[in-house]
C-alpha cells in the first residue's frame, strides 16, 4: 500500500476486517515487521486520537516514531508556487517535503480543509504534495476531504457490535458553535457505502455532502425518520460542502438545536447503538445521558483506532 485515503486502498474489508481481529488479539503479534523503519506523523493540526492511536501502532510493529508539529518548533511553511516569500513563511513544502521523506520509511499527514477554496481542499493539495515529493508511501490521518483511519476504525466497531448481518446505520448532522470539515462524514459515507449495511445520512438541507462520498447512500431530511429503527446512530457536525451553494462552502449555516441527539431520538432506534469520532461538543451534538449510556461506543471506536492504524501501516510496511 503506497497510499491510504480510500476503501479500495486498503483491499476487500472481509480481509482487512480478520487482520483487525487478529491483531486484536494480540496487538504485538506483527512486532518485527517494523524494526529499523521510521514512522514520521506530521500534524498541521491539533490530534489526540490520532497522535496517540498512529504512534502506539507504529510501536505495536517495532519502528521508531517521529512526531512533528509544524507549527510549533518547526519553520513556517509556504504552501503555494510563485509566491516572493518576503513574509513569516521561511520554508517552501516543496523543499521541506523531500527532506522530511529523506529520515522516514512511511510519512502519515494532518492536514484540515482551510476553507479558502473548495478546489483547494477537495484536490487534497497539501497531501498531494507529500504523496508527489516525498518518496515515501504516504497516509491520511485525516486530510481535507478524508479520514480513513476513522472510518476503518468505526467499520471494525459496526462489526464486532452488529447484532444481525445487516444492520441499519445511520449517520446524522447534529449542531456545533464552529465550522468543522466535511472528512469524517465522507469517509464514513465512503466505508459504509462498501459495507454490508444499510446505509442512510440525514442532515438539513444544504448540507448535502460531496457525491464521490456520499454515492447513492439514502438521504433523508426528516431526522426522527431517518432514526426509525436504526441499529447504529452516527453522530457528526460538518460544515456546509458547497454542493448546493458553492458560495457557502465550509460555512455554518444551521444551528438547529433540535438536531442535537437525546433520548427522545433514539428512543425511536431499535435500542441503537451510538456512536461518535471524538472530540464531542456535549450538549451541542449529544447529551450527557446519551453519550454515558451502555449503549455508547464512544471509547471502543477510540480504542480501535490503535487496531485500525496498525492494520494499515502493517500493509505500509509490507510493500516496503
Ligand atoms: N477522532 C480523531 O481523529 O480525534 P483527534 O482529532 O483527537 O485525533
Amino acid at each position: 500500500m503506497k497510499t491510504f485515503l480510500y476503501p479500495e486502498d486498503l483491499g476487500p474489508f472481509d480481509k482487512a476486517l480478520q487482520e483487525a481481529q487478529e491483531i486484536k488479539k494480540n496487538h504485538y503479534a506483527y512486532e518485527s515487521l517494523g524494526h529499523h523503519r521510521t514512522a514520521l506523523l506530521i500534524f498541521f493540526n491539533n490530534s489526540l486520537r490520532t497522535r496517540l492511536s498512529t504512534q502506539k501502532a507504529a510501536m505495536n510493529l517495532g519502528m521508531n516514531v517521529i512526531v512533528l508539529d509544524v507549527n510549533q518548533g518547526a519553520w513556517k511553511l509556504e504552501t503555494e508556487r510563485g509566491v516572493i516569500m518576503d513574509g513569516d513563511k521561511s520554508e517552501h513544502l516543496l523543499e521541506a517535503v523531500p527532506v522530511m521523506g529523506c529520515y522516514a520509511d512511511v510519512i502519515g499527514v494532518r492536514t484540515f480543509a482551510r476553507f479558502e477554496s473548495r478546489e483547494d481542499d477537495y484536490s487534497e493539495k497539501i497531501l498531494r504534495q507529500f504523496i508527489e515529493h516525498s518518496g515515501r508511501p504516504v497516509f491520511s490521518m485525516e486530510s481535507a476531504t478524508v479520514h480513513p483511519l476513522q472510518a476503518f476504525a468505526d467499520l471494525i466497531t459496526i462489526d464486532e457490535y452488529r447484532k444481525k448481518r445487516r444492520p441499519k446505520v445511520v449517520m446524522t448532522w447534529a449542531p456545533h458553535p464552529r465550522a468543522l470539515p466535511q472528512a469524517v462524514p465522507n469517509s464514513f459515507a465512503q466505508w459504509m457505502n462498501r459495507a454490508d449495511v444499510d446505509f442512510v445520512v440525514t442532515h438539513p438541507h444544504g448540507y448535502e455532502l460531496d457525491p464521490q462520498f456520499v454515492g447513492n447512500a439514502r438521504v433523508e431530511y426528516d431526522q426522527m425518520k431517518a432514526l426509525e429503527g436504526a441499529d447504529f446512530v452516527y453522530a457528526k457536525n460538518w460544515s456546509c460542502p458547497g454542493v448546493t451553494r458553492p458560495e457557502d462552502y465550509g460555512k455554518v449555516i444551521s444551528r438547529d438545536m433540535s438536531w442535537t441527539v437525546d433520548a427522545a431520538h433514539m428512543a425511536v432506534t431499535n435500542n441503537a447503538y451510538f456512536m461518535h469520532c471524538l472530540p464531542v461538543r456535549r450538549g451541542m451534538i449529544v447529551t450527557d445521558d446519551v453519550i454515558e449510556a451502555p449503549t455508547s461506543l464512544v471509547i471502543p471506536e477510540a480504542a480501535n483506532r490503535e487496531i485500525s492504524a496498525t492494520v494499515v501501516l502493517k500493509h505500509m510496511l509490507e510493500s516496503l
